[in-house]
């Protein structure tokens, strides 16, 4: 066991703002091998990098995806948005906007999965998360990422999409602001930007009978709606309190 001492760590994450103070220092500590590199995350925390950028993975369903400086962290309110796409047992499952791929890969039963990004960034960390499941990764804009092959494959298409007002981006807390890249905030003027491009060409995608699902804000969930009807899916709104979540579900017709 190394040579530390516990409660210096506890206050200097304290010192430094940090809420969870002991959990984190728990999970510094679990994560460096001696002193030295403990006093190097340590030193990464203090000065504001996010806990999940210096340890490389964030708890998300229950398990422990791989995620990167530069990628965007994904968050406990999205396990709304597994816990829906789930509940519709796709078989075929693209999730689009995939960042770490955390979504894909915590829908269970699914036999072919795939996950699609425009930045570099996220898809060699997608990929380091998808590999072991098999899952294929693939680097474009929206749907351009992808094979034609799969055009009407999919039972469901998945998205976390940057949803986030251009204006707004300022407002959020310093973690993301700073570490997080625009191109995963960035949801455009009014943050529903991504919403009607998605939607517009998601029936061309999916199987009869598949389904569009989007995550959304309690803010935007009227045009992000707007959009998924605007493309001819039927479409409802779920909500979770527990989670602050909203997810738009679409359904394409059986035929
Ligand atoms: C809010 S993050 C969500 C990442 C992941 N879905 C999650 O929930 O953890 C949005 C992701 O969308 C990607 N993105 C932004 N614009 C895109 C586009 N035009 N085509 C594909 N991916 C895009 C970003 O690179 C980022 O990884």
């Amino acid at each position: 066991m190394m040579e530390i001492d516990y409660d210096e760590v506890v206050s200097s994450l304290r010192s430094a703002g940090c809420v969870f103070a002991e959990e984190e220092a728990d999970i510094l500590v679990e994560s460096a091998t001696n002193r030295a590199e403990l006093i190097e995350l340590l030193g990464r925390r203090i000065s504001g990098e996010p806990l999940e950028y210096v340890v490389g993975w964030v708890l998300f369903c229950g398990r422990r995806i791989a995620v990167a400086p530069g990628v965007f962290v994904p968050r406990r309110r999205t396990e709304f948005l597994v816990e829906c796409v789930a509940a519709l047992r796709p078989s075929v499952l693209l999730d689009l906007c995939c960042g770490s791929g955390a979504i894909g890969l915590s829908v269970g039963g699914v036999t072919e999965l795939h996950a699609a990004d425009i930045d570099v960034a996220a898809v060699e960390c997608a990929r380091r998360n998808l590999d072991a499941v098999g899952g294929t990764v693939h680097l474009g804009d929206l749907y351009d990422a992808l094979p034609s092959e799969l055009r009407g494959r999919f039972d469901a298409v998945v998205v976390n999409a940057p949803y986030v007002p251009t204006g707004e981006i300022g407002l959020m807390p310093r973690e993301a602001r700073i570490h997080e890249p625009h191109v995963a905030l960035d949801g455009g003027t009014d943050g529903a930007g991504l919403h009607r491009r998605v939607s517009a060409r998601a029936m061309e995608w999916l199987a009869p009978g598949g389904h569009l699902l989007i995550e959304t804000s309690a803010q935007l969930v009227d045009s992000t709606l707007q959009a998924v009807r605007d493309a001819g899916f039927t479409a409802r709104i779920c909500e979770s309190e527990v989670l602050d979540a909203v997810v738009v579900v679409g359904s394409r017709p059986s035929r």
